[in-house]
């Protein structure tokens, strides 16, 4: 497989992807389509963005004749679909967004590969990307989510996704394509748009601004270090079965309001606070509707079948990825500027 189109390229979890493969395959043409929503970034590629195996396409999903065009002008054999709105509360006031993105952008992509293979399946594969929440909440009683749990999204976000990732699997079963899924749980590192929780958190802390937590902060995510969640894309891409679904997780489940302990005493300390002197900062404020209480996966098949496993400890995890924001003010103070900084107060305000 030499061209690969990655979409979503320029949002969080695309960057590492586009990195790794750009990185580790100069063989490869890996071909960014992404439409630089508010999360997209492309100071997200700067180390990569002059490769030679490297190019970026600016595209809408779901503009299927601009998504045939790119498949007939690279010749594209491979899609590593990450492009997706992602963003619960989001969803929560703009599901038709969500809908025409993640469900017809990925319909859009299903299509533009299927017309343009033409039932010549050798060597071509489609991999998407999805997430753990399409499988509903866990009660707090150490059940995971494996393969074959029952799909039951409760937010417009993991709905839409769950929809998105039927439509993968109904092209392997009525056409044959060669499709995989990934269901991941929560992602953290550098590049998080900062409206998700560790992001938003970190810099919150540092400019002494409250931290708005859901409820009671009971809610239990489980947590993967974004290049962990890269990693086991490449391995799959390259050894997954085709037509197979993966869970990718690390085993590594924290209550929210634990965890926000543990990033406000890791900022204090890297910032030569005293530790634990922002705690006041927590402000619970009303739950999100629909707040699903626990997400835990089982990774058990991707280990056994594929020896895929996390290579970071979550402390050692944490201290980077704070670390990274500290350092890299000019890249928060980029993306939360302008209308993300409008968004964020109106969100808040109406908490
Ligand atoms: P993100 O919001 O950071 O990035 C999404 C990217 O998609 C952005 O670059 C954006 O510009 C692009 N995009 C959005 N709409 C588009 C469109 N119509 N056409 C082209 N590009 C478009 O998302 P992320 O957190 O990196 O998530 C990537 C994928 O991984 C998503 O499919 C998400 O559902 C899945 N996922 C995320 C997590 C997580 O914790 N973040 C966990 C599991 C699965
Ligand atoms: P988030 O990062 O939005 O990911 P997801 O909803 O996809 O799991 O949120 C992680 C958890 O943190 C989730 O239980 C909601 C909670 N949360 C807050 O308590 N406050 C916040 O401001 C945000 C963004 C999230």
């Amino acid at each position: 497989m030499k061209n690969i189109i990655i979409t979503g390229g320029a949002g969080f979890i695309g960057s590492h992807v586009v990195r790794l493969f750009v990185n580790k395959y100069p063989d490869y043409h890996i071909v960014n389509v992404d439409k630089l929503t508010y999360a997209g970034n492309l100071a997200n590629l700067k180390d990569i963005e002059n490769k030679p195996n490297y190019t970026f396409e600016k595209a809408d999903i779901c503009d299927f004749e601009t998504i045939m065009d790119i498949f007939k002008k690279y010749n594209i054999d491979g899609v590593i679909h990450l492009a997706a709105e992602s963003h619960v509360d989001r969803s929560i006031k703009d599901p038709f967004t969500f809908a025409k993105t993640n469900v017809i952008g990925t319909l859009s992509l299903l299509q533009a590969a299927k017309l343009s293979w033409n039932g010549d399946w050798e060597g071509k594969r489609f991999y998407h990307i999805s997430t753990d929440e399409v499988y509903g909440a866990l009660e707090f009683d150490g059940t995971l989510f494996t393969e074959e749990t029952r799909y039951n999204p409760h937010s417009p976000y993991s709905a839409s996704k769950a929809s998105s990732d039927h439509f993968v699997r109904a092209f392997h079963d009525t056409y044959g394509m060669p499709t995989i899924v990934t269901n991941c749980s929560n992602n953290y590192g550098p590049y998080q748009f900062p409206e998700k929780l560790i992001p938003l958190f970190i810099n919150n802390i540092r400019h002494k601004k409250p931290l708005p937590v859901y409820g009671k902060g009971e809610n239990v995510r489980d947590w993967l270090y974004v290049e962990d969640h890269a990693r086991a894309i490449d391995l799959i891409f390259h050894k997954g079965k085709i037509a197979e679904t993966y869970n990718i997780g690390g085993f590594n489940e924290w209550k929210n309001i634990d965890l926000i302990k543990v990033i406000i005493n890791t900022v204090d300390r890297l910032l030569g606070r005293k530790e634990g002197e922002d705690l006041n900062l927590i402000t619970f404020v009303t739950d999100r509707a629909g707040h699903d209480m626990r997400y835990a996966i089982d990774s058990t098949k991707l280990h056994e079948e594929l020896g895929w496993e996390p290579s970071l400890q979550f402390e050692e995890g944490i201290e980077k990825t704070v670390k990274w924001y500290l350092e890299n003010q000019a890249w928060m103070d980029n993306v939360t500027s302008g209308d993300y900084q409008k968004y964020y107060e109106e969100m808040y305000d109406k908490r």
